[in-house]
């Protein structure tokens, strides 16, 4: 039997998602399928100023065939090399923060040095930050300065903040140029076939467009997967409390105070607000929960971290539904982007989601007979990627000492915790490697150790956070008192800190950077 290709995809949608998918697939499959993508040129996309991880630029844009300094100018970029996670200890403290870095500490044979430090931290030898002792970067980031030199070379894992309207909107134009067809027009009807497949949606001018396979970037709507095919929403509102944002675009004097390298978090009354410093302005938002305050109170305490008058910007009130599909591919559609799932944007993981969906897609690439193997293996996928993360989210919230409020207190009391993180929380409290990443080489574990092995939490990112919470393990990790690597970790934590120092006297800072690569 030979298997009948797949010849026409049609993506729904045009945002981020949508477009993501467009070029990608384009590149891809080249002449071998036609893309089409249908967008309505009413519908408002929902981007805001966009947080991303590292390996955008290894399993997207490498992909694609563009460097940094190719996609960067055209969309406003700049530089993220951590979160700067502020208040999420002490509400009253200026100086209440700490930094959740890209990047892997490194091993003394095979032990983490975090664990090293613990013992440190223990015994006193050192009363220093987990990032201050174990990466060589928290000092660079304090003074602002960026990760890359003007020679374009990188010396910190970075990732990027952009104008995900600019993204969109450069995908367009290259994805046209590779010969994905463009409709602007409204879809008015999901037309199923006799086996409940999609064979085509009806759009009000240019009828009916058919195809193989649909891909639905419809957003928070779920077009075809939720409205047509009835895929239930698993709604995890008991998991993460924060169902709703007011957000703005910030004026900003870069001159006078610099442009910060990473994004910021800073815990509010009932929930948090993140900074995305871009040239010029930051995009910043409060993800709050409306069961714990109202619209009008969370857009004053916003207004009011700000210092800004609501005449004086544009404030728009975003409402969001957090969790997935029960599967995110079902017969002849795959949803992408906020149609399949969405988890509050706390670590950045909003566009990641869209591009490991895009890249499994093209691994397990269809032809028409689609094999239900092929749509589980998927659909598994997609569901440790998000599971996974919404673990991982919901440890911001259950180990922060902040119980100051009754938001506070619920996320401490309340929140339902799944066994597997339950087992991993046990690990740490026992001085165990939390998920011990398969590399910690930079550019394996960015050259996408970390999508295709489940490998994306590491023993680095709890420990970031955990330490950054003051929530530490009940004791050290036993193996590290009979290695007695003690010396050889010290060395270390002092060549970090040597390179450190020599890259804080030679670096430009992230303005002088930006300023450079925008022309400005
Ligand atoms: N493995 C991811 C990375 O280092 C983890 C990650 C996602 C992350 N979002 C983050 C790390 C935000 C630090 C800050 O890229």
């Amino acid at each position: 039997m030979s298997s009948q290709l797949i010849k026409n995809v049609l993506i729904v949608g045009g945002g981020s998602a949508g477009w993501m998918t467009a070029s990608y697939l384009a590149k891809a499959f080249g002449n071998k399928v036609n893309i089409s993508l249908v967008e309505s040129p009413e519908i408002p996309k929902i981007g805001v100023g966009e947080a991303t991880i590292p390996n955008l630029q290894k399993v997207f844009f490498d992909f694609l065939g563009l460097k940094e300094e190719d996609w960067m100018p055209e969309c406003n970029a700049s530089f993220k090399a951590a979160i700067k996670f502020v208040n999420w200890n002490d509400p009253n403290d200026k100086n209440d923060y700490f930094y959740h870095m890209f990047g892997q500490v490194k091993n003394i044979e095979d032990i983490p040095l975090t664990h090293y430090w613990n013992y440190f931290r223990e015994n006193k030898t050192t009363n220093l930050p987990m990032a201050y002792d174990c990466y060589d970067k928290a000092k660079l980031l304090d003074a602002k300065l960026s990760p890359k030199t003007l020679n374009h070379e990188s010396v910190m894992s970075h990732a990027w903040h952009f104008d995900a309207h600019l993204v969109a909107k450069f995908l367009k134009k290259l994805s046209i140029s590779w010969g994905v067809k463009h409709f602007e027009d409204e879809v008015k009807n999901v037309n199923l076939d006799a086996n409940g497949y999609v064979k085509s949606v009806t759009t009000t001018k240019n009828g009916d467009l058919e195809a193989d396979l649909f891909i639905d970037c419809s957003g928070f709507k779920g077009l075809i997967i939720n409205k047509a095919l009835n895929e239930p929403f698993l709604n995890m509102s008991d998991q993460l409390f924060c169902n709703s944002a007011v957000a703005a675009s910030i004026k900003h004097d870069d001159e006078e105070n610099g442009i910060e390298p990473y994004t910021s978090a800073i815990a509010m009354k009932n929930g948090w607000t993140w900074k995305i410093p871009m040239l010029g302005r930051f995009g910043s938002g409060y993800v709050y929960s409306d069961n714990f305050t109202t619209k009008d109170q969370a857009t004053d305490e916003f207004l009011k971290l700000w210092n800004v008058k609501e005449d004086n910007i544009s404030l728009n009130h975003i409402k969001f539904r957090t969790g997935r599909n029960k599967r995110a591919w079902v017969k002849n559609c795959v949803a992408i982007g906020l149609s399949s799932c969405f988890l509050e944007p706390l670590e950045s993981t909003g566009l990641y989601f869209i591009y490991v969906a895009i890249y499994q897609l093209v691994k397990h690439f269809p032809t028409k007979e689609m094999d239900e193997k092929l749509i589980n293996s998927f659909n598994d996928k997609i569901e440790v990627m998000f599971d996974d993360s919404r673990d991982f989210l919901q440890t911001h919230y259950f180990t922060t000492s902040r119980i100051d409020t009754d938001f506070w207190k619920a996320n401490k009391h309340d929140l339902k915790l799944s066994d597997s993180l339950k087992a991993k929380l046990d690990m740490y409290k026992a001085g165990l490697v939390v998920c011990p990443p398969i590399t910690t080489n930079e550019k394996d574990y960015y050259g996408n150790f970390d999508i295709e092995f489940s490998n994306f939490w590491t023993n680095s990112n709890y420990y970031c956070m955990f330490t950054g919470f003051k929530w530490y393990p009940d004791s050290v990790y036993p193996k590290v008192l009979y290695d007695e690597k003690f010396e050889q970790a010290q060395q270390y934590m002092k060549d970090l800190k040597e390179r450190e120092n020599m890259l804080l006297q030679s670096l430009p800072t992230t303005y002088e950077y930006l300023k450079f690569i925008h022309h400005k």
